[in-house]
């Protein structure tokens, strides 16, 4: 697996070498003696996925002594508490495909679904209960947040708030929060000193704004075979993004019919289509994109003045990879 392109061989297997010490210990963790249970746990491990999250604690620990148990615990807690808020997005978003396989709301239903979060989300409290009460109790801060941020998600911005300044911050609360706390995880338990676990968790803070401002235009662009995951379900379901924003606030005449579609969730499987193709031709889209990589660059610079080595140029680079990326 290559990482960031360019990496230093041996570092990189390094950290293909912990991502599979964070498998063995996610499908242990799992393990459960009611085989539905287990299975239905394990749904989207087997699944797939990119694991971004345990590979950012790995990365940030190479700041400091490098990879050990508590990193692994950590990494795998931190993928543990995604997964639980996977299976929970499913149910909000009415998804029916999830890692290239039929989301567990469809396999099982609403409530098997809502409940194997949960219990996903008490497996990882289990787990990071072997790192102390403060690992147990960012991480509780952190599913508050992620909680918050998904249920604002599900709504539109109250009167009078400026509504990017609101999709901004919901995106900080629902995705930078987590990945602000697998780079926190790696600082800690890689023995960092406390100003640059400061940094390392505002830099994640930025990375994970920049990574879901990247999901919400692959929602828009992507094809199923890559992402595994069904484009235009935020148009359908009503969720607001950044191009959104752009095309409802345009005064061009022009963008009427799809400002006229954009005004409400699109059920319509023909409208769908239509809205997907406007836009995708559109230039909000690109606004988009230059906004998504000046986040990017942001992140980028708050690691400038940090000693050089390899894992300080993947870090740099990561927030353009993820700027960029199609999948
Ligand atoms: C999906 O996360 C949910 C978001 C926060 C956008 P990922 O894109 O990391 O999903 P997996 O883990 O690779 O399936
Ligand atoms: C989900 O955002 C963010 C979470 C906290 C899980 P999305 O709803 O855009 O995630 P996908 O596109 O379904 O993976
Ligand atoms: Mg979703
Ligand atoms: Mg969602
Ligand atoms: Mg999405």
């Amino acid at each position: 697996m290559t990482v960031v392109p360019g990496l230093d061989s041996a570092f990189d297997q390094r950290l293909s070498d912990g991502l599979e010490l964070v498998d063995q210990r996610l499908r242990e963790v799992l393990r459960h003696d009611e085989p539905f249970i287990a299975g239905a746990s394990r749904h989207l491990l087997d699944a797939g996925g990119k694991r971004f999250r345990p590979l950012l604690t790995l990365l940030v620990s190479e700041l400091g002594t490098g990879c050990n148990e508590r990193v692994i615990d950590a990494a795998a807690g931190v993928e543990l508490t995604h997964l639980a808020s996977l299976y929970h997005d499913d149910v909000m978003d009415e998804a029916t495909l999830r890692r290239g396989v039929t989301a567990a709301n469809v396999v099982y239903d609403n409530s098997t679904a809502i409940l194997i979060g949960d219990l996903l989300f008490g497996r990882a409290s289990q787990l990071v209960a072997g790192l102390g009460a403060e690992a147990v109790r960012i991480q509780a801060d952190t599913f508050v947040r992620l909680c918050a941020g998904q249920i604002e998600d599900d709504r539109q911005a109250p009167e009078g708030q400026d509504p990017m300044a609101y999709y901004l911050r919901v995106l900080e609360d629902k995705t930078g929060s987590l990945i602000s706390l697998a780079a926190r995880y790696g600082g800690i338990f890689s023995g960092l000193p406390a100003t640059t676990i400061e940094r390392v968790v505002r830099y994640g803070e930025l990375l994970g704004m920049v990574f879901q401002l990247s999901d919400d235009l692959i929602d828009i662009t992507s094809d199923q075979e890559e992402s595994g995951k069904k484009a235009g379900t935020d148009l359908r379901e009503g969720v607001t993004t950044l191009p959104v924003l752009y095309v409802r606030s345009s005064a061009d005449p022009n963008d009427a019919r799809l400002q006229q579609l954009l005004s409400r969730p699109i059920s319509d499987p023909a409208e769908l289509d239509e809205a997907l193709g406007l836009l995708r031709a559109h230039k909000a889209m690109q606004q988009a994109r230059d906004h998504t990589m000046s986040v990017a660059n942001q992140a980028a610079d708050l690691l400038a003045d940090l000693p050089d080595g390899d894992a300080v140029q993947a870090l740099r680079a990561l927030p353009i990879s993820v700027a960029e990326r199609t999948v």
